[in-house]
């Protein structure tokens, strides 16, 4: 008979997308995400974007200060493309060893997103650039606009935009992030050894009908938003194929529980706490541990040139369900609902 499986221990993995925010809101989060993580790429959507290298140097260090004492979290700062970014600036990013990507929003997208690109094409000498200096370009694929239905942004985008993009830049890096289609898999699977893509643990667990299920639920409202349950199915399938340029991205995307359960409610997920043991059990329910170690803590690594880290964590299946975590207070009457999942949670990280 063959043993299952309970125990698994891996390198100390990284966060290859990583929403840290800034003041209050990265001092409250900050620390979970070092506390799991070696390193993280961190998103450069602040509400006043970091697009410059002089700001990418201060937003790391407002970082590290944030960092709990003797945590050795190592910060991997991206830049927000616009359309006014020059050749210069990505010849200093790439000669900085704090710039490790830079970070492409169509406009309007998502959060703070207002100064996103609205053509891609115009920054071909931007994009050769990057590719020159060895700079990946980190990407939002969704295309807006008034007949793309809000569920096909990521199929037309990779269709109209990213398809051209890699053809005409056959040097560059390129990662399609928190991938949500099967188009978007397909497009890794098929792609040459430019292109990377990273997995969020939310889009592996849940599908379209999870924010509809009894009401409507703004805490399970992401972007790109969660889709049909057979796209699921296909990321399912792709973390099964081993494929080596698949790699781990939480997309943790704290926001205030007041700005959630609201209106025009704020998109994104804060996974940072349980993000290794969400993970795990997807891995597990899909008959892929061997993979996970693969995923987390060595594709995204070699794609970005990075040594795996030292340290390790043991991943255990509990037989009850780990507890939900605690509410996040970022300040009086400010709080973050960190993710569980409804059917329970039943692995367990920890560093060894
Ligand atoms: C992110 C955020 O809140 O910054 N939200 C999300 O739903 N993932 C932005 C993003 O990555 O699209
Ligand atoms: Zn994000």
């Amino acid at each position: 008979m063959q043993r299952v499986t309970d125990q698994l221990d891996i390198p100390v993995p990284d966060d290859f997308h990583l929403h840290l925010r800034d003041g209050e809101l990265l001092r409250a989060v900050v620390a979970e995400s070092a506390r799991w993580f070696g390193r993280a790429i961190v998103m450069p959507n602040l509400a006043s974007p970091v697009v410059t290298v002089a700001q990418a140097f201060a937003y790391r260090e407002r970082i590290v200060r944030a960092l709990p004492a003797n945590n050795s979290f190592v910060p991997l700062m991206t830049l927000y493309l616009t359309d006014q970014m020059t050749v210069a600036e990505v010849k200093r990013a790439g000669a900085s060893d704090v710039v490790f990507g830079i970070k492409l929003y169509p406009a309007h997208a998502t959060t703070n997103s207002a100064h996103g690109v609205t053509d891609v094409a115009a920054l071909d000498p931007v994009l050769d650039a990057m590719a020159d200096m060895g700079l990946p370009l980190l990407i939002h694929g969704e295309k807006l606009g008034p007949d793309i239905d809000v569920f096909d942004r990521e199929k037309v985008f990779i269709k109209d935009v990213l398809i051209p993009l890699v053809r005409r830049h056959p040097q560059l890096r390129v990662v399609l992030e928190h991938i949500t289609t099967e188009e978007g898999v397909q497009f890794v699977l098929d792609g040459p050894e430019t292109v990377g893509g990273t997995l969020t643990a939310h889009h592996l667990l849940l599908d379209r009908n999870d924010m509809f299920r009894g009401g409507l639920r703004p805490h399970h409202y992401c972007l790109p938003v969660l889709k049909r349950m057979e796209h699921k199915r296909a990321l399912r399938r792709a973390i099964r194929s081993g494929h080596p340029r698949l790699f781990l991205g939480t997309d943790s995307a704290p926001h205030p529980i007041s700005a959630k359960e609201a209106s025009h409610c704020c998109a994104g997920l804060y996974t940072a706490p349980l993000a290794l043991a969400l993970y795990a059990q997807v891995f597990d329910e899909e008959g892929a541990l061997k993979q996970f170690g693969a995923f987390a803590s060595h594709r995204g690594q070699a794609f970005y040139g990075l040594p795996v880290n030292l340290g390790r964590i043991r991943l255990s299946r509990q037989s009850r369900p780990v507890e939900v975590p605690e509410r996040v207070l970022v300040a009086p009457g400010v709080e973050i609902l960190p993710f569980y999942p409804e059917d329970g949670l039943h692995w367990r990280a920890e560093r060894i």
